[in-house]
């Protein structure tokens, strides 16, 4: 892998976990440059994260397009020329074609607040909640072009208690989330980790099940 590892980043909204890569990319707690931070709403305020820390940033509002594959091949044409190592989900709430995916195979992250295959799709912390359970979580995978779905790669838990409600489990998993993107970035970007077809190699072992996240 290229050294530092090349990111682009995709988000819609608030851009915390584009932050945490940001402050351990400064903090030289992870080896990477995120080459562009592209958002598909104009307001995310992950572009004003982006712009604070001098990096490149470009809106494309799927609303401009008339479908979802002309939506895509607009990303395509912009990140390709950019050859990013990965491609980084931040709170990217869109799904993406099956074109994109493959023209990424294996190079697309993304970050998912639930222990999957638990609750894909959205809303996860209030069903997670009204089923009574008792561990929630975070979970970071491949995206392949179904929802929420692809290998999962590492994963962290944490403790519903009573009192809980839907945004102290979302500080919780933020807090986790924050964490392990970098992680897990910087064992791709050092080779502890590697990605080869639906091959996923770490510590020199074959991944069989997602690595439990040990904060
Ligand atoms: C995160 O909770 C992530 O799990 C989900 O979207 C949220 C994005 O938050 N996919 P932020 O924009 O990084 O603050």
């Amino acid at each position: 892998m290229n050294s530092p590892l090349a990111l682009a980043v995709l988000i819609s909204g608030n851009g915390s976990n584009l932050q945490a890569i940001i402050d351990a990319i400064e903090d030289s707690r992870l080896g990477a440059e995120i080459r562009l931070v592209l958002a598909n709403e104009r307001d995310a305020f992950g572009l004003v994260r982006a712009a604070r820390h001098g990096i490149a940033t470009r809106v494309i509002d799927h609303r401009d397009y008339p479908s979802r594959a002309a939506f895509d091949a607009a990303m395509l044409d912009c990140l390709q020329p950019l050859e990013p190592d990965y491609i980084v989900l931040a709170g990217f709430m869109r799904i993406l074609g099956a074109d994109f995916v493959h023209a990424f195979a294996g190079r697309i992250l993304n970050v998912h607040p639930s222990l999957l295959p638990a609750y894909k799709g959205l809303d996860t912390y209030r069903r997670a909640l009204d089923n009574h359970e008792t561990r929630h979580g975070v979970s970071i995978h491949l995206v392949t072009a179904e929802l929420d779905d692809g290998p999962v790669l590492l994963q962290g838990d944490y403790p519903i208690e009573p009192g809980d409600d839907v945004e102290s489990l979302q500080r919780k998993g933020h807090r986790l989330e924050h964490q392990m993107y970098p992680t897990l970035l910087q064992w791709l970007g050092e080779g502890r980790m590697s990605i080869d077809g639906k091959q996923i190699i770490h510590d020199r072992k074959p991944l069989s099940a997602p690595i439990r996240f040990e904060p």
